[in-house]
C-alpha cells in the first residue's frame, strides 16, 4: 500500500512539474497557423506576461514537424488596440529571426517529418519600448521552402515594466 502511494505521488509530482513549464497562450488571429505542442514563456504561466526592459523575452517551444523542413524564419508581430482598431506592427528580429540557429533539438536544420523539434526564442526588451506598453504579440515560425506557410503560432498579451 505504501509503495503504491509513493509511486502515485511521484507520477503526480512529475506531471505538476510538466505543467509548470507551460504558458497559457492563445490561437493567433493575424498570422494564422496552429499553436505548437507546448510553449513556455520564462517567468510567465498566466499572461499577460510582464516583461522588464533590458531583460530577455525567452520562449521555449516544442512543435511537431509536419514534413521535412530545411529552412525556417521566426516572425514577431505586435498588435495594438487603438480606439477599437487593431494595428499590427511587424518587429525586426535581426539574426534572431533565423530559427534554425536557435533549435535545441535537433541542434540545427534540417528537421525530419515526424520529429518533435525544440526551439528557444530569445529577444531583448530594448528600452525604446516604453514602460507601460501593452500589446498582443504573435510569435510564429514559417517554412521558407513552402511559401512561408505558418508551422506554428502563439498569441499572448504582454506589458512592459521598468528594468529590474
Ligand atoms: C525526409 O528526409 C529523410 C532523411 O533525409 C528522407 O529519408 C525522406 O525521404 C524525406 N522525406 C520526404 C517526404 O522528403
Amino acid at each position: 500500500m505504501h509503495e503504491v502511494f509513493i509511486v502515485v505521488f511521484c507520477v503526480f509530482a512529475v506531471v505538476v512539474e510538466g505543467w509548470a513549464h507551460t504558458t497559457t497562450v492563445n490561437r493567433c488571429i493575424h498570422s494564422g497557423g496552429q499553436p505548437p505542442l507546448n510553449a513556455f514563456v520564462h517567468g510567465c504561466t498566466n499572461p499577460p506576461c510582464l516583461l522588464p526592459q533590458l531583460d530577455d523575452l525567452i520562449v521555449d517551444v516544442t512543435f511537431a514537424t509536419p514534413r521535412n523542413i530545411s529552412e525556417m524564419t521566426t516572425l514577431l508581430t505586435a498588435s495594438f488596440n487603438i480606439g477599437g482598431m487593431q494595428l499590427n506592427v511587424p518587429v525586426d528580429l535581426g539574426q534572431n529571426a533565423r530559427t534554425c540557429n536557435f533549435l535545441t533539438l535537433p541542434p540545427t536544420c534540417p528537421i525530419q517529418s515526424g520529429e518533435n523539434a525544440q526551439y528557444r526564442f530569445k529577444w531583448r526588451i530594448e528600452p525604446f519600448i516604453a514602460v507601460g506598453t501593452q500589446a498582443n504579440v504573435e510569435l510564429s515560425v514559417v517554412d521558407n521552402d513552402r511559401n512561408n506557410e505558418v508551422i506554428w503560432c502563439i498569441r499572448l498579451p504582454i506589458r512592459i515594466l521598468p528594468p529590474e
